[in-house]
């Protein structure tokens, strides 16, 4: 299987990652500005199909329309140029000292009003452009202090917002869905909808439900203590993984960034396995852009920016070939079987049996002998898991 990056394999990367500049809490920039016409063209010479972009990243906060049309006429000639598309948009609610206190959920209501329309503003710009999703990621949408923020009242608040967005659309005509990115810290001290579960649950009262799904990023749910696969598992389950954003996170700290597998190597595994083989018949679960949201390092300088976007693509593509051979390996095949894995899917109750049945079933309690689970009966996920370790590694 190629390791190279090709179109097909759907990578894209955000304008602000390739174009962190290094600067964090503790000092300033460590790189030059990033211009995007270069970035593009980068990109594509990588082998990625698509660039994602917040509108502040593009034009500065507080541009002129002119500054602003000059930038994206250069976008879109860059995208003429070498193919690339722009798969996702979102919206920068939380740069400017107007947002402090967040966009949609702001106490101040004209903050709230000037949010609206900055995002509305943006999604016209992702139609304009194609994109087929819009993330938001609500990171002052939040607060430091329990008694600062009523909670169920910035629920309501960004209910009014994504409801209006949702009708906006429908009315409109347009062909875009939008995803919520959790996170559970960072900038605010406590942030709205902080995991897949919490925003899938907030997903679940809005007007129109099925324009809303979720954009989990691997060190957001890390940050939070949670096993990334296992959430993007169950956003699969319900049918509302609308985009992905992979990176890498050791541990429950701040929020790093790292390039995708440069945190816990297994989850990664396990997360390219389930996407690329974990759907009906073995075959892909999703389908959507593989969207990479890292910060290439602060030591970094701009060789060490391209060298980081291609790790990406690269270990993604490792572990899809890593986890085909495990897949396709016999004895993986037997450990699966020997520890039970596929009768999972076996339905619990037999087909038309009621409840009157299970109870008249003296095999199932009155004759079941649960002794032999004592001292036997082992499922020998151990084995199974070493057998991935060995896959991972390159060992077999
Ligand atoms: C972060 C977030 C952001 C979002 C981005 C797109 O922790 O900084 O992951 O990078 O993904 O704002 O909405
Ligand atoms: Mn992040
Ligand atoms: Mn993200």
């Amino acid at each position: 299987m190629a390791v190279t990056p090709t179109r097909e394999d759907k990578f894209s990367f955000g304008l602000w990652t390739i174009g962190y500049n290094g600067s964090d809490p503790f000092g300033g920039p460590t790189r030059a500005p990033l211009d995007v016409v270069h970035g593009v063209e980068k990109l594509a010479e990588l082998g990625a199909y698509g660039l994602t972009f917040h509108d502040d990243d593009l034009f500065a906060f507080a541009s002129t329309d002119a500054e602003r049309q000059k930038q994206i006429d250069r976008l879109k000639q860059v995208l003429a140029d070498t193919g690339l598309i722009i798969p996702m948009v979102t919206t920068n609610l939380f740069s400017a000292p107007v947002f402090k206190d967040g966009g949609f959920t702001s106490n101040d209501r004209q903050v709230r009003r000037f949010a609206m329309r900055k995002a509305m503003r943006q999604l016209e710009l992702g139609v304009e452009l194609g994109a087929k999703t819009f993330v938001m990621w609500g990171g002052r949408e939040g607060a430091e202090y329990d008694s600062a923020k009523d909670i169920r009242s910035a629920l309501e608040r960004y209910r009014e917002a994504v409801n209006l967005f949702a009708d906006y659309v429908t009315d409109k005509g347009y062909d875009i869905r939008f995803a919520i990115e959790p996170k559970p810290n960072e900038p605010r001290g406590d942030i709205l909808l902080p995991t897949v579960g919490h925003a899938m649950a907030f997903i679940s009262t809005l007007e129109r439900p099925e324009l809303f799904g979720v954009n989990p990023e691997v060190g957001h749910e890390q940050m939070a203590g949670l096993n990334f696969a296992s959430g993007i598992a169950q956003a699969l389950y319900q049918g509302k993984l609308y985009h992905i954003d992979l990176n890498g996170q050791r541990g429950i700290k701040y929020d790093q960034d790292l390039a995708f597998g440069h945190g816990d190597l297994h989850n990664a595994f396990a997360l390219v396995d389930l996407l690329e083989n974990g759907g009906p018949n073995g075959g892909q679960s999703y389908d959507g852009p593989r969207h990479f949201d890292y910060k290439p390092s602060r030591t970094e300088d701009e060789t060490g920016v391209w060298d980081s976007a291609a790790a990406n693509m690269r270990t993604y593509l490792l572990l899809k070939e890593r986890a085909a051979a495990f897949r396709a390996d016999p004895e993986v095949q037997e450990a699966l079987a020997a520890a039970r894995v596929p009768e999972l899917a076996q339905t619990t109750l037999s087909e038309g049996e009621t409840y009157d049945d299970l109870l008249a079933d003296r095999a199932s309690f009155e004759d079941f002998d649960p002794e032999p689970y004592f001292n036997g009966k082992g499922f020998g996920f151990v084995r199974l898991q070493q057998l991935a370790t060995e896959h991972l590694l390159g060992a077999r």
